[in-house]
């Protein structure tokens, strides 16, 4: 049986570097019986939190609501990948978690974080989010550090593959995870 994971882009600026990083990670977590999907906050374009009730009733009255919790319901998994922001993670990530509840708890969740020191902040923050989610939070999390030496004058990788290459272990140690946890 094949389980679907989904890896939530949680940057949505235009000129984001997170594509770059979403579609490395889609490449090095690669497992038999694993699909792995982008889901992009950026095109999904939640408005903020706009609902009556709170999320843990299950009570949706907006149609962009339904349709986030449809999708998230359709997935086995996630990989939050996120940069660091002042400190913190991005407002929009927060946003789409707190739309809903259900749909995220007891799921596997692992943590892809990037800034110029791996964004560790914005991780110990994230940390306690999925907690407070009742998320399978992996062992196998990943703090990516931007090396100025990696990237152009727009702040985009010149080639994502080296620049990514320290990760990869991990990464797939990370893919395995996800298919160890899935398959009990
Ligand atoms: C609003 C903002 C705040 C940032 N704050 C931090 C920070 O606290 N620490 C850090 O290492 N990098 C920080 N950065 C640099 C980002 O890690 C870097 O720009 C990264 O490319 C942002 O991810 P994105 O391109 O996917 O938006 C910040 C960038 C922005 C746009």
């Amino acid at each position: 049986m094949t389980h679907k994971i989904g890896i939530i882009l949680g940057s949505t600026r235009p000129s984001r570097i997170s594509p770059s990083i979403a579609t490395w990670l889609q490449t090095n977590l690669a497992q038999p019986d694993l699909t792995f999907d982008l889901i992009d906050l950026a095109q999904i374009n939640l408005p903020l939190l706009d609902e009556v009730e709170q999320p843990s009733s299950g009570i949706y009255h907006k149609a962009h609501t339904q349709q986030w919790s449809q999708l998230i319901q359709g997935y086995d998994g996630f990989v939050l990948l996120f940069p660091q922001y002042n400190w913190g993670y991005p407002a929009p990530l927060k946003n789409a978690l707190d739309y809903l509840y259900k749909e995220w708890a007891h799921k596997p969740v692992s943590l892809v974080s990037y800034g110029g020191h791996g964004g560790f902040q914005a991780a110990q923050g994230m940390y306690l989010v999925v907690r407070g989610l009742k998320m399978r939070l992996l062992t196998n999390n990943l703090q990516l550090t931007l090396r100025s030496a990696d990237l152009d004058e727009q702040g985009h990788f010149i080639d994502p593959d080296q620049a990514l290459a320290p990760y990869a272990f991990n990464a797939q140690q990370m893919g395995a995870e996800f298919r160890h946890l899935l398959g009990e």
